[in-house]
C-alpha cells in the first residue's frame, strides 16, 4: 500500500513504540490518529512535535480495551478522515509478576489491555475495510511470545504478558487467512527489547541486554521500520516479523 495520503490509526502512539511507528508513517506521508489513555503530557508533546512537523493529524484520548470507547476513536476517525487505510494496534502493558502472586485482577488487566484492545478497535475497523476492499492491520506482539527460543523466559513472571501476545499471534495469522480475499492484510511485528518506559518493569535488565545478539537496546523507530515496510509491502500477509537484535 502507498502510505502517501493514507490514514493510519496508531494506538497508544504518545509515548515509546506507538510514537516511533506513528512519526515513520508520517516521514512516509500518512495522516495520523494518535491515540493514549491518560498521560496528558506526553500527548502534549507528541502534538507538539506532529504540528511542527506539519502533520495531518488527530488525537483521540480513550481506552481502547473498552469495547465502547474503542468505538468512539474507530467513529472520531471515521468523522474527521472518513476512511481507516492503516490500523496498527500497538498498545499495550508489561508487568513482571510471579504466578502465585498474580492476582485475578492483574490477569484481567493484562489480557484485557494486551489482547482484547486489538480485538475491540479490529472489530469496529474490519466492516470498514471490508466494504472499501483494502487495509493493512499490524498488531504488535512480543518477542516473549515466542516462548520456545527466546531467552527472556528462563525469568519468571511472565504467564500473562506471554499468553496476552501469544493470543495476539493467533488472532493475527487466523484474521489474515479470513481477510485476505476482501484485500485485507494482516501481520505482526513481535519486538525485542526497545528503549521505552515499558522496560523499567522488566526485571534483570542489564543481564537481558548482554543477551541480544546485536549488543544494545532497540529503538522506536526501528519497529517503526518494519511497520512501514509490513505496510508497503502488498505480498505479506500472516507474518509475524520479529525485530529483536538478533534474540
Ligand atoms: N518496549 C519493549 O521492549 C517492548 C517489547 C516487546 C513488545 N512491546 C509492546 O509494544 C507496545 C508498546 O509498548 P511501549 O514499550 O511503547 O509502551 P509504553 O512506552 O509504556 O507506551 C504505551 C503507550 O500505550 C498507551 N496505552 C496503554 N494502555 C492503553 C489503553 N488501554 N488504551 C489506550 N492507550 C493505551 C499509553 O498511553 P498513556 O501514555 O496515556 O498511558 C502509551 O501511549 C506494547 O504492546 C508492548 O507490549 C514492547
Amino acid at each position: 500500500m502507498n502510505i502517501e495520503g493514507s490514514v493510519a490509526l496508531v494506538t497508544g502512539s504518545t509515548r515509546g513504540i506507538g510514537r516511533g511507528i506513528a512519526l515513520k508513517l508520517a516521514e512516509h506521508g500518512a495522516k495520523l490518529v494518535i491515540n493514549y489513555r491518560s498521560n496528558e503530557d506526553a500527548a502534549k508533546l507528541m502534538e507538539k512535535t506532529l504540528s511542527e512537523m506539519g502533520v495531518d493529524y488527530i488525537i483521540v484520548k480513550a481506552d481502547v480495551s473498552n469495547f465502547l470507547e474503542a468505538g468512539r476513536l474507530v467513529n472520531e476517525v471515521l468523522e474527521n478522515f472518513g476512511v481507516i487505510d492503516i490500523l496498527v494496534n500497538n498498545a499495550g502493558i508489561f508487568k513482571a509478576t510471579r504466578f502465585d502472586e498474580l492476582t485475578w485482577e492483574e490477569w484481567d488487566k493484562i489480557i484485557k489491555v494486551n489482547l482484547y484492545s486489538v480485538f475491540n478497535v479490529t472489530r469496529w475497523v474490519v466492516p470498514h475495510m471490508i466494504k472499501r476492499g483494502k487495509g493493512v492491520i499490524i498488531n504488535i506482539s512480543s518477542i516473549s511470545s515466542s516462548i520456545r527460543s527466546s531467552k527472556c523466559m528462563p525469568y519468571p513472571g511472565r504467564v500473562a504478558y506471554v499468553a496476552s501476545k501469544s493470543g495476539v499471534n493467533g488472532f493475527t495469522l487466523a484474521l489474515a487467512r479470513e481477510l485476505a480475499p476482501y484485500g485485507i492484510r494482516v501481520n505482526a511485528v513481535a519486538p525485542g527489547l526497545i528503549a521505552t518506559e515499558l522496560i523499567k518493569n522488566v526485571p534483570s535488565l542489564e543481564e537481558r541486554v548482554k543477551e541480544v545478539p546485536i549488543g544494545r537496546i532497540g529503538k522506536p523507530e526501528e519497529i517503526g521500520e518494519a511497520v512501514v515496510f509490513l505496510v508497503k509491502n502488498d505480498y505479506v500477509s500472516g507474518e509475524i516479523l520479529v525485530v529483536s537484535g538478533g534474540e
